[in-house]
């Protein structure tokens, strides 16, 4: 039996990839892939390349990865090198080192493991990294993102932060949820491992979830300078680590539907009545009605 161990989405929390890494240590799978998303809304980006570097393990890149890319290379609208709404991403950028830089430039968009070619990994779909597949994506989009795979084959992705297990015409699509920043309300660091026994059998998806301290994460939040300095953006995702729930797309949706300034005083305002577990649908109702309010 062949077991590949896919992480995606860790973005940027050593903390996090260090559980999985000891958890691995026990499982020994036979090859170690990364789904991207290795740096952004997230302090520790240098160290997490530099570990995944050391390790050898192959990746996918991630739409943070390009975004991150364009900051350090400055291909982004001038204004953004000021704006205090951008000082989380400039924070993430200067951080990492210039072999970081190198190496997330190398990574490939998509790619299948050595051990298994019926694999074919790749962040969100396989024709983007900031489009996602989840328990709510249409059987119309199934199909068009899966049209040139075969019977048997197997799609990996994550940039969702949500695990789900989707079976669509014989094809089957993982997604591996994610190491450092969950949205599935578990704060738990998430990864797969793939089982396969041969090529006529289906693969046998093993979900797991290792416990980490995120105390010593949200600490180190404070420690490096990162939730002083990152703004709004640094103060949301500290609240998406300590729900597992998103925060900073929320709010900027609830900002943009009422004409709120995007600031720390709106930020506080936010908190106050936002519920974490409310669905994107949910709350797109409530921000709808909040309009017709007038608030
Ligand atoms: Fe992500
Ligand atoms: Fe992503």
């Amino acid at each position: 039996m062949t077991r590949i161990a896919i992480l995606s989405d860790i973005h940027a929390n050593l903390f996090a990839l260090d559980a999985v890494y000891q958890d691995l240590q026990q499982q020994q799978p036979d090859e170690i892939l990364i789904g991207g998303d290795l740096v952004g809304r997230g302090p520790q980006g240098d160290a997490v390349v530099q570990f995944i570097k050391e390790q050898g393990w192959r990746s996918v890149k991630g739409n943070h990865e390009d975004y991150l890319l364009n900051f350090h290379h400055r291909r982004i609208p001038t204004d953004w090198l000021t704006d205090p709404v951008w000082s989380a991403s400039r924070w993430m950028a200067a951080e990492l080192s210039s072999e970081s830089i190198d190496f997330i430039e190398n990574i490939p968009f998509s790619l299948r493991p050595n051990l298994d070619p019926m694999t074919f990994l790749t962040h969100g779909t396989p024709r983007s990294n900031q489009e996602g597949i989840g328990s709510w994506t249409p059987a119309e989009q199934l199909s068009e993102l899966t049209a040139e795979f075969a019977q048997g084959e197997t799609l990996v992705v994550g940039h969702t932060h949500r695990p789900v297990l989707l079976d669509y015409a014989g094809i089957t699509i993982v997604n591996t949820g994610s190491v450092g920043l969950p949205f599935n309300g578990d704060w738990r660091a998430q990864y797969v491992i793939l089982n396969r026994t041969d090529d006529n059998t289906p693969q046998e998806v093993e979900f797991r979830q290792v416990e980490y301290d995120r105390d010593a994460f949200l600490q180190h939040y404070k420690d490096s300078g990162f939730l002083a300095e990152g703004g709004i953006t640094s103060a949301l995702l500290y609240q998406e680590l300590l729900c597992a729930r998103p925060f900073l797309v929320p709010y900027l949706r609830w900002a943009e539907a009422l004409g709120k300034n995007v600031d720390m005083l709106t930020v506080e305002e936010f908190l106050e009545f936002y519920d974490c577990n409310l669905s994107m649908e949910e709350l797109f109702k409530l921000f709808h009605e909040l309009v017709a309010l007038g608030k």
